[in-house]
């Protein structure tokens, strides 16, 4: 008698676990809710999907695991009315064929790396020279085009996404197999934030960020937006966006953002800062203290009343003004992306760490958690 009223028990269990598990693909909690569907297949053949998040404000973000693109982002104006403050493709062939790092998980090395080659623990690495004469944003198959493992979390704050990566030994030229995770959540204060984590098991760099192409409106250009970057110095470039190692006081320059200024105001001056970049394309020095967590850019949209609050651990800010933006690509809508339609706001360290020993260390070590988290806050005004 007693066998089978352990099995009983056991298929009872898996019953109560599977019920569980099916919830957890569609946790509905107060702080809102995430479903799944299709999103189209990789190069490789790999399915992939898009994860909708909605918070018990309605506001709403379209996630794949396909480089942890954010798709689309619908916050309100200060009419309550949401509208999609990203750029990007409706679908996923769109990014397969063409994209300038889109809503994309950016690594294992964001920003630029002076002629793709370190020197690391006396060994000398060779990336791939993919924005010539440098490497950039991770190499040719950085973590904005690996498939991602995902996993709905439902967290405290809001509905959540954890996507994982293991990037192999030796992978674009990087040394050290890095495990990394990075955990989506549309927070109840209508934040979409992002919180890394990663390891190694050799000695390697790491500078993880996020690409999202931001327009306010929804619509048009981004030179009426509204800037204050809390950062009294940046980092100088040469003609290939290196920095040149300065860390340069922003006073009386076009780059002194510690006043809200809008993007357009000082975008044309005659300065040779702004020809390299062809606008803002530069790395902003935070004036907060190391690791803290704190504020790195607000951008206020006059039109729509939105407002974006740009909040991180990490001590640079890289802000681009969508410069190479060219009526080439036409994305979400039939919108043709013109010249400064969208800009970035990538809270990193400072581009080419690996080769500015003045820099702070972009060196992950064996046993060492590399934290990094990033917020982008909406409200109106
Ligand atoms: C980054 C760079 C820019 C540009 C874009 C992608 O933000 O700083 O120079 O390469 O990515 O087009």
């Amino acid at each position: 008698m007693r066998q089978p009223y352990r099995s009983f028990q056991i298929l009872s269990l898996s019953i109560v676990l599977a019920v569980l598990a099916g919830c957890a693909s569609h946790p509905q909690n107060q702080a809102g809710q995430v479903s799944r569907k299709p999103f189209g297949t990789t190069k490789n053949g790999i399915a992939v999907d898009l994860f909708t998040l909605r918070n018990k404000n309605g506001a709403e973000a379209k996630i794949s695991n396909y480089g942890g693109l954010v798709v689309s982002l619908k916050v309100p104006d200060r009419t309550g009315k949401l509208g999609d403050v990203v750029l990007g493709y409706d679908t996923l062939d769109g990014y397969l064929k063409e994209t300038p790092y889109f809503g994309a998980l950016i690594g294992r090395y964001g920003n630029r790396i002076a002629k793709g080659k370190f020197t690391l623990d006396g060994n000398q690495y060779t990336l791939a020279t993919n924005n010539y004469p440098n490497a950039l944003h991770g190499g040719v198959k950085g973590f904005d085009k690996v498939v991602w493992t995902p996993k709905i979390i439902a967290g405290a704050d809001g509905p959540g996404l954890q996507l994982e990566y293991v990037s192999k030994d030796g992978e674009e030229g990087y040394p050290g197999t890095l495990s990394v995770t990075a955990v989506y959540t549309l927070t109840s204060d209508n934040a979409l934030k992002l919180a890394y984590t990663a390891i190694t098991d050799k000695d390697t760099v790491v500078n993880l960020t996020h690409h999202s192409y931001f327009n306010l409106a929804g619509k048009g250009d981004i030179l009426g937006h509204v800037v204050m970057i809390p950062a009294s110095r940046y980092t100088p470039v040469d003609s290939t966006l290196i920095p040149t190692g300065e860390l340069a006081d922003v006073t009386g320059t076009p780059f002194d953002f510690r006043t809200a200024t809008a993007i357009g105001a000082r975008i044309k001056q005659d300065n040779e800062q702004l020809k390299f970049g062809g606008g803002y394309d530069h790395n902003w020095v935070l004036d907060k203290a190391m690791d803290q967590y704190g504020l790195a850019a607000r951008v206020y949209e006059p039109t729509t009343g939105r407002v974006m609050e740009v909040l991180s651990t990490e001590p640079g800010l890289q802000f681009y003004s969508g410069n190479f933006l060219d009526s080439k690509i036409t994305g979400k809508g039939g919108w043709v992306y013109k010249f400064r339609n969208g800009f970035c706001m990538e809270p990193q360290h400072y581009p080419d760490s690996p080769n500015q020993p003045n820099f702070p260390s972009v060196v992950l070590k064996p046993g060492q958690i590399y934290r990094n988290t990033i917020v982008y806050r909406f409200a109106t005004r």
